[in-house]
């Protein structure tokens, strides 16, 4: 199957529309391109949604701070193109930057709830870049669907949020962390990582799991395994930690005693590669 390219918002517009009218159904997953299986799972989600997948490709300049790696970011368009198709997405939508912040632009967004703390401690700058632009691409297609994948969980549930609070009638779907034979998460950014880097990201989802298994069976020692897992991470051979956290599934609100649905959530560097990672923690 191909897939049809379209850079206008116009365009883009035109063939959900008539998708509409035909009484079909379409679902939407953005991204900033560089597809893997990942990205190509939510088009299949999506897919069994919906009856029609389209797909964004937009290296987002409002969600990179100056000094990271905008510039860097892998592009593959073509390549890009024929892996959205081959998971059955009929439309892409890669729009240049200036069709997406014309000459003039002026709007910003703040948020706070599930935008606070964990990835807004070290990416201050992030979730306003997101949530602007995501609103755009949401504003723009006017699909049915949605699709966010659970990797960026936080990135979820301030989506989640946004389209709440803007009234944005589309419904978010969030798909599951799309992992290698060895658990490591499936990311743009790997691609960066020497073969000993490598080596050290594989150890990540690892300490993830045992940790949010020892809190799930044993939730009064959170705080202390929690001290254990942030060791290890180094000890393995990251050289720093942002956050190893427990929060709130959803809201990510603080976990306190008492809550069942946790999430158990993680950034660390390697080299210059910064990784993110979480899984589910139930209690109880
Ligand atoms: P990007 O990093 O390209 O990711 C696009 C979508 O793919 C996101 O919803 C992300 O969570 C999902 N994804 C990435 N890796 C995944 C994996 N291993 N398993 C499941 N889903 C995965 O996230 C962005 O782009 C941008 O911030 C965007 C939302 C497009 C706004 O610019």
């Amino acid at each position: 199957m191909s897939a049809r390219v379209v850079r206008t918002v116009a365009d883009l517009r035109t063939q959900v529309s008539s998708w509409r009218e035909e009484g079909l159904k379409t679902a939407y997953v953005p991204t900033m391109g560089s597809l893997h299986e990942g990205h190509l799972s939510l088009v299949r989600l999506g897919l069994e949604k919906a009856d029609r997948a389209a797909l964004s490709i937009f290296v987002n300049p409002t969600q990179f701070a100056p000094h990271e790696d905008f510039d860097a970011y892998p592009r593959a368009e073509a390549a890009d193109v024929r892996a959205a198709a081959s998971a059955g997405a009929e439309l892409i939508f890669a729009p240049n930057a200036s069709e997406m912040y014309a000459e003039g632009f002026a709007t910003s967004f703040e948020m706070k709830g599930p935008a606070e703390g964990l990835e807004t401690d070290f990416r201050p700058h992030f979730f306003g870049g997101v949530a602007l632009v995501v609103a755009k691409l949401l504003i723009q297609a006017g699909t049915d669907y949605a699709i966010f994948g659970e990797k960026d969980y936080q990135q979820l549930c301030v989506v989640k949020r946004l389209v709440k609070d803007l009234d944005i009638p589309t419904e978010i779907v969030g798909g599951p962390i799309v992992r290698d034979e060895e658990g490591l998460a499936l990311s743009s950014r790997n691609a960066y990582l020497s073969p000993e880097e490598l080596a050290v990201a594989r150890t990540l989802n690892k300490t993830l799991f045992t940790a949010a298994a020892d809190i799930a069976a044993e939730p009064a020692r959170a705080e202390v395994r929690l001290g254990e897992g942030r060791a290890e991470i180094i000890r393995n051979g990251f050289n720093s930690l942002d956050y190893l956290e427990l929060r709130q599934a959803g809201t990510l609100a603080p976990f306190t005693p008492g809550m069942k649905e946790g999430r158990l959530l993680v950034a660390a560097t390697i080299g210059r590669t910064r990784l993110i990672d979480n899984v589910a923690v139930e209690v109880g």
